[in-house]
This record gives structure tokens, C-alpha cells and sequence, in this order.
């Protein structure tokens, strides 16, 4: 089967944002499939208007034009494959490194990619909406990959590389190959039906950290403890507050350690 994610890849040097160059693209009319990437992202983005920054020539900054024919409903699912198609390209990369011991990926709602429990990969969703189908989605994708957070010292907490954790750099073109092609099966997963759609839920469910455990939930509206209790196919997170339960949406969380008592007030 011929593939549509990468059948075209245009590399730029430097961009404002790939997500942008791709939407544009898309609002001309160009056919989905379409990858935009570049070395060095001027306004590069993340989730709540947040900034996205990784130095020139190290890391992999790309968006991918997809025309799904599905409703918005569907969104969930695309982010959940692509964090998955995300994270399988990882461990290939990982393994062919022949690393003695590997280090651990994991996926963390809504939509990180970790490696040892710091996020390595950032994934940002864009979609427009016509006549209740989706027009087109920009998957934007941001891999930490031979640059070092030690010159991030703001984001070392929290962020890693693949070379931090392998102490070495890898092929970034191999990476990007092996992403490409995780994305084109697991897109022909998605649009193969709702059986598809079920496949990817559970397995992005499956490798989810966080379940089960007391978590501080950051959202535009505020932060919130209480305990992730599951995720729907919607993509929501349930979350029990005190005695109710809840869903988020959207937000980042952080693993917290049972208080004394063993109770989240
Ligand atoms: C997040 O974790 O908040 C999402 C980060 C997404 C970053 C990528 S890099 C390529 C693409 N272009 C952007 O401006 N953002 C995404």
C-alpha cells in the first residue's frame, strides 16, 4: 500500500513554527501527508501557548498534514496514535543503539513522551473544523534528541534528551525515518474503523503512567490534587477529587507522593 505520511517532506532551515508552515499548506489546498520539518524553530510552540525551544541541528521539530475523514470526536484518537507512533520510534532508536541498559518509555497524559520519567517528546494537536468533519490536522512533533538539557538548566528538571540518557547522540534522519513510518501504520489503524481506533486506546492506555496514583493536575482554570484514576477514548482524564470524580480534558500532570494518612484532601 502506497504510504501517506511522508510521501512528501519539504526541510526547512529555519522556521517560525512547522506547525504553521503546515497549516498554511493545508488552508492552499495541499493533499494530506505532507511533512514539514526544519533545524531551528524561531516561535516554536507548545500546549497552552507555551513556548517550544531545542537549539538548531539537534533535536526534531516536525508537523505532519492529515486530512482524516472523521468528526472532530475522533481528535483523541490522532493525538493517542501519534504519541504512540512516537514512542515506538523512540525504543527503535533506543535499541539499535544497543544500549546496555535501555532506559524507560513511557507515555504521560495528554500527550508526552518520557524517557526515566522526564519528558522527552511533546506532542501539539491542531485541528480545523467544516461542516462537523475534521478539514485537516497538524500533528506537531517535538523529539529531544542530541542536544543536552544541561544547557536548559530551566527545563532539566522535568525535560531529557535522548542523548542524556544514552550518553551518546544518535541518527537523527534514522529517527525521523523510523517516526514516519509509525505514524503511516498507525494511521492506517485509525482510519481502518472503530475496531482501529479501540486497538490504539488500549495500548496508549496500557503504557500511560500515572494511573492509579495521586497526581497534581495544572490547568488553565488551576491546580488541583487528587488521584488519575483512568482515562477514557474520548481522552479524558478521570480524576478523583475528595469523593467525586471528575474529567480534564486538558492540563499537565505531576506524580505526588501519598501524603501521611494516605489521603488527598
Ligand atoms: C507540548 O509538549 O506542549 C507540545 C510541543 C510540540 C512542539 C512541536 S515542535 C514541531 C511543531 N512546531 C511547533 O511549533 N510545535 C510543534
Amino acid at each position: 500500500m502506497p504510504r501517506t505520511i511522508g510521501r512528501k517532506v519539504i526541510r526547512y532551515a529555519t522556521v517560525t513554527s512547522t506547525n504553521d508552515l503546515a497549516r498554511r499548506r493545508a488552508e492552499d489546498g495541499e493533499a494530506e501527508g505532507l511533512v514539514i520539518c526544519a533545524e531551528e524553530q524561531t516561535a516554536g510552540r507548545g500546549r497552552f501557548g507555551r513556548s517550544w525551544v531545542a537549539p538548531p541541528h539537534a533535536s526534531l521539530q516536525l508537523s505532519v498534514l492529515l486530512r482524516p475523514p472523521l468528526p472532530p470526536v475522533a481528535a483523541p484518537s490522532i493525538m493517542q496514535m501519534t504519541a504512540l507512533a512516537t514512542a515506538a520510534a523512540l525504543r527503535e532508536t533506543i535499541q539499535s543503539a544497543g544500549t546496555t541498559f535501555p532506559p524507560q518509555i513511557d507515555l504521560k497524559w495528554p500527550n508526552d513522551v518520557l524517557l526515566n520519567n522526564r519528558k522527552c517528546a511533546g506532542i501539539l494537536v491542531e485541528t480545523a473544523v467544516e461542516d462537523e468533519t475534521l478539514a485537516f490536522v497538524v500533528l506537531g512533533i517535538g523529539i529531544n534528541v542530541n542536544h543536552s538539557m544541561r544547557d536548559f538548566p530551566q527545563l532539566a528538571g522535568f525535560a531529557t534528551t535522548i542523548a542524556d540518557e544514552l550518553g551518546h547522540t544518535v541518527d537523527r534522519d534514522a529517527l525521523q525515518a523510523g517516526l514516519l513510518t509509525r505514524l503511516d501504520e498507525y494511521y492506517g489503524e485509525l482510519l481502518a474503523g472503530k475496531q482501529g481506533r479501540e486497538a490504539i486506546f488500549e495500548e496508549w492506555r496500557a503504557r500511560l503512567v500515572m494511573l492509579g496514583n495521586p497526581v497534581r493536575i495544572n490547568t488553565p482554570n488551576g491546580i488541583e490534587d487528587g488521584i488519575a484514576v483512568d482515562v477514557e477514548a474520548d481522552g479524558a482524564l478521570l480524576f478523583r477529587r475528595r469523593d467525586e470524580l471528575v474529567r480534564f480534558y486538558s492540563g499537565d500532570v505531576t506524580l505526588l507522593k501519598w501524603p501521611e494518612g494516605g489521603r488527598l484532601s
